[in-house]
């Protein structure tokens, strides 16, 4: 699949870059990762150069991850002077499981919800997917309150799928929107009470 990009009103989702790589190094550094990612830890500069030039073209390539980077659409000029990354989100393509972090400054704004609308409108615009999944390790409760204010229904507390950075699965709180169902904000969210 070649790389999209997706505007929201605040936002511009494209593809991160050589310069972001500082950046990404910095902000996956944050021990909120070492809690409740599966990146690598210590997080290092040559990880998120692997993560631009590798992992995330041949996600793309195979059709099996899309991943945008984040930034605030008033900022960007065009492709080749592109606004500072805040974040970055993405979905696998065979399970509809999306995934996000942002940036430790940049939290508190709502733009991951708003990011995670466009990308679930997205995948249901442009695949045959009938249900997009979210999950968090249990006790990450800006992770859940993300979901929730995109839309997704709180759907019990459950083993990951996602394996932890040690290999193991993990207690996670689970959540899914399924194509037909309207993108509103659901009950039954009492984790992030
Ligand atoms: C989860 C995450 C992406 C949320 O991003 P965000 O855009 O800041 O989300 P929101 O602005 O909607 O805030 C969500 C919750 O984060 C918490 N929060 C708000 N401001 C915050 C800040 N400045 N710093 C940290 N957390 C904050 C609040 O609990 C908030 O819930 P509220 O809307 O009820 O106040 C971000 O916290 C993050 O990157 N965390 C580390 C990585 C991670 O856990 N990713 C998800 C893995 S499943």
């Amino acid at each position: 699949m070649e790389p999209f990009d997706l505007i929201t009103e605040r936002l511009i989702l494209n593809q991160p870059h050589v310069e972001d790589i500082d950046d990404i190094a910095y902000y996956c550094a944050d021990t909120e990762f070492e809690k409740y990612m599966a990146t690598p830890w210590p997080y290092e500069r040559e990880h998120a150069a692997e993560f631009v030039t590798g992992y995330v073209p041949d996600g793309w390539q195979s059709n099996k991850e899309w991943t945008w980077a984040i930034r605030e659409r008033s900022m960007q000029v065009d492709n080749h002077n592109r606004a500072p990354l805040l974040g970055v989100v993405g979905v696998r393509l065979q399970t509809g499981m999306v995934g996000f972090w942002l940036g430790a400054k940049h939290r508190g704004n709502s733009y991951t919800a708003e990011a995670l609308r466009t990308v679930v409108e997205a995948v249901f615009e442009r695949t045959e997917l009938e249900t997009v999944k979210w999950e968090c390790f249990v006790g990450n409760i800006a992770s859940a309150r993300v979901a929730e204010k995109a839309g997704f229904r709180y759907t019990g507390e459950a083993l990951g799928t996602i394996p932890a950075r040690d290999g193991s699965l993990k207690p996670s709180w689970t959540g899914a929107i399924d194509r037909n169902e309207p993108r509103v904000e659901k009950p039954g969210w009492l984790v992030t009470r």
